[in-house]
């Protein structure tokens, strides 16, 4: 299987035109990857533009971005309904019909602005079922001694998944983001050099494939990849890839690297 390697620009960059330039050059990072599928998260206004029936017209180039190529297009973040009253709101299904693959779902930095497991539960359910990919953020704030951040993992685990339907998970992502490992979060506690390591991240991981196997039997357990996020760079990544077996890596604050991102994409390839 492919290593996902996602790049959350958050609310980046300020204009269409450097958005265009940013996706232009990771586009061409990507040209000779075999071993990785890119997937670039841009900002919902910018969504239209890279989704796969808008990319001729947001390039010039008059190509198309064809299954076959490397790079997918994924939304932030996305509402629960197909449509109706909900100003300010973005569906699924209204994704999808611009050529959107992937969502992220519970974002660390979506929850702290007041969305619950429980509204995680029903946009999660939601976005699988019209067809979209789900990247599912889960992640404790802090790592406290008595293994209570486990808990935290466990609960967001399943209350988000709660009820979804067993035949659907394949299009299922959990990414691991411990919220203190974050790129922001460092550097708002005073830059703290505190990383996350490969060997933690893979006991995690292996963590949550077990309350997967607790909630949802059979083999599942073995297929939901789980992806590594927080502070992701050219210099930890293949640790993350190799010794921590992550399926694929949420990269943040480097995405907007041109460079830095190319060079993690390599290591995708070679991992
Ligand atoms: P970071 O962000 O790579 O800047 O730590 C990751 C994320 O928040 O998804």
């Amino acid at each position: 299987m492919k290593k996902l390697i996602i790049a959350n620009w958050k609310m980046n960059p300020a204009s269409l035109k450097e958005a265009k330039a940013l996706f232009d050059a990771t586009k061409k990072n990507t040209a000779k990857l075999k071993k990785v599928e890119t997937v670039i998260c841009p900002p919902f206004v910018y969504l239209a533009a890279f989704g796969s029936f808008g990319f001729a017209r947001a390039s010039g180039s008059g190509t198309r971005l064809s299954k076959s190529q490397a790079v997918s297009v994924g939304s932030q973040n996305c509402f629960y309904s197909d449509k109706g009253a909900f100003t300010g709101e973005v569906s699924p299904v209204m994704l999808k019909s611009i050529g959107v693959k992937y969502v992220i779902v519970g974002h660390s930095e979506r929850r702290a602005m007041g969305e619950t497991d429980e509204m995680i539960n029903k946009k999660i359910k939601s976005a699988l079922a019209c067809g979209l990919k789900v990247i599912f953020c889960v992640g404790e704030k802090e790592r406290n001694v008595d293994g209570e951040y486990l808990n935290v993992v466990k609960k967001q685990l399943q209350i988000g998944l709660a009820g979804a339907d067993k035949k659907m998970l394949k299009n299922l992502f959990v990414a691991y983001e411990p919220v203190w490992a974050i790129s922001t979060n460092r550097s708002a506690s005073g830059g703290k050099a505190v990383e996350d390591s490969p060997d933690s991240f893979l006991r995690m991981s292996l963590f949550i494939r077990k309350v997967l196997f607790e909630m949802f039997g059979n083999a599942w357990q073995h297929s939901t990849p789980v992806l590594y996020g927080g502070s992701v760079n050219a210099q930890n990544a293949e640790g993350f890839l190799k010794a921590g077996l992550a399926a694929g890596l949420l990269v943040g604050g480097k995405s907007l690297d041109k460079k830095e991102f190319g060079e993690i994409l390599k290591i995708g390839e070679m991992a």
